[in-house]
């Protein structure tokens, strides 16, 4: 079964054909350039960028594919969390194309697409916890199933991603950051500044980066120029990276789920993958081409919705979109939602 997937949750219009677990193009127009002197992504002109572009990335994914639309068996398209404006463009476009093809028409959640995006190359055993650590969120959930998720952790503050980027942002390094900051931190020092590694007293499992990114302000306000940013994205990405490490680990131990599969653009980061492989744990990635958002993995979730008949006829965009209740204290790894 060959289905199209788009994605224009937020600043990358992406278009995608993927048959079972091949994906056979994903195309990706980046408006990283477009909001680089911004320092974020404006929300307007995200908007009209994915208007200009969505169509010539849909014909792509296809061209790419070698296929056209009547080789299509189903159109999977993002329907939130995101921007508004953004999400609305995508879903407008896969309504026009479903309605001309006579296909049918799948609305997908963003954060279900980066949770099961690990498992187009890897397999995992049910249940397993996935890390989503995104620019736009950073959790963990347990999967009992596909379709079937429990929040076990989340962010009192900002992201993983934000951090990186609002890091990134004050060393005055460009946007997005956290590549930047993943590849100067190789140079640098780990140990060299003490940033500190935020705890939620009333939530051991919470996370929470905003206190580290004053600690950074604070940092810079202090120092001046007399640092060496390569030290600096080393000791900063170890704070978050160390933050990440400890939570899945305490995760895993409160459900006694020895599996995770870490996804979200963050994902992509260099020293995230090194430590999460030292946890004595099944650990998983997609590739980095599926890290960021893509439409290739809203295909593959789509895949994996309808091959066990679960519903996703729901077309309304969503700024909000919860992927699954939060965790009650009783949730085992091995219970059903019901
Ligand atoms: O999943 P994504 O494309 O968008 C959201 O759904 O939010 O994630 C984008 C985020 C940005 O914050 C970016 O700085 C971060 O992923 N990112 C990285 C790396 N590559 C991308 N963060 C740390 N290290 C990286 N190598
Ligand atoms: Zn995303």
């Amino acid at each position: 079964m060959k289905i199209l997937g788009i994605e224009t949750s937020c600043d990358d219009t992406s278009a995608a054909v993927v048959e079972d677990r091949h994906v056979l193009s994903n195309v990706l127009a980046s408006q990283d350039a477009l909001h680089a002197p911004y320092g974020g992504v404006v929300p307007e002109l995200a908007a009209r960028r994915h208007l200009e572009t969505i169509s010539s990335v849909i014909r792509r994914a296809l061209t790419d594919a070698s296929c056209s639309i009547e080789d299509i068996d189903a159109i999977a398209v993002t329907r939130g969390p995101g921007l508004v404006g953004s999400l609305l463009v995508g879903v407008a476009a896969a309504q026009g194309l479903a309605l001309r093809s006579g296909l049918p028409l799948l609305g997908i959640n963003h954060l279900e697409g980066h949770a099961l995006s690990p498992l187009v190359h890897n397999d995992l055993e049910l249940p397993f916890l996935a890390m989503l650590v995104s620019g736009g969120h950073s959790a963990i959930y347990l999967v009992r199933d596909v379709g079937d998720y429990v929040e076990v952790a989340a962010t009192r503050d900002d992201s993983a991603g934000e951090a990186f980027d609002k890091g990134a942002k004050m060393l005055g390094l460009g946007y997005p950051g956290g590549r930047i900051v993943d590849e100067l931190a190789r140079k640098g020092d780990r140990k060299a500044i003490a940033f500190p590694r935020a705890r939620v007293k009333a939530d051991p499992l919470a996370l929470s980066f905003s206190g580290l990114k004053t600690a950074l302000w604070d940092f810079l306000c202090r120092h001046g120029r007399d640092f060496a940013v390569e030290d600096v994205c080393a000791s900063f990405q170890e704070a978050i990276v160390d933050v990440l490490v400890a939570r899945a680990r305490a995760s895993m131990q409160l459900l006694g789920v020895p599996r995770v599969a870490v996804a979200g653009g963050v994902s992509a980061n260099s020293r995230l993958r090194e430590r999460m492989n030292e946890l004595p744990a099944d650990v998983v990635f997609p590739p980095m081409s599926l890290c960021t958002d893509n439409g290739a993995m809203i295909a593959f979730a789509a895949a994996q919705r309808l091959a066990r008949g679960l519903r996703c006829d729901d077309l309304t965009v969503r700024s909000r979109l919860p992927l699954g209740p939060r965790r009650a204290a009783e949730t085992s790894a091995g219970a059903t939602a019901g």
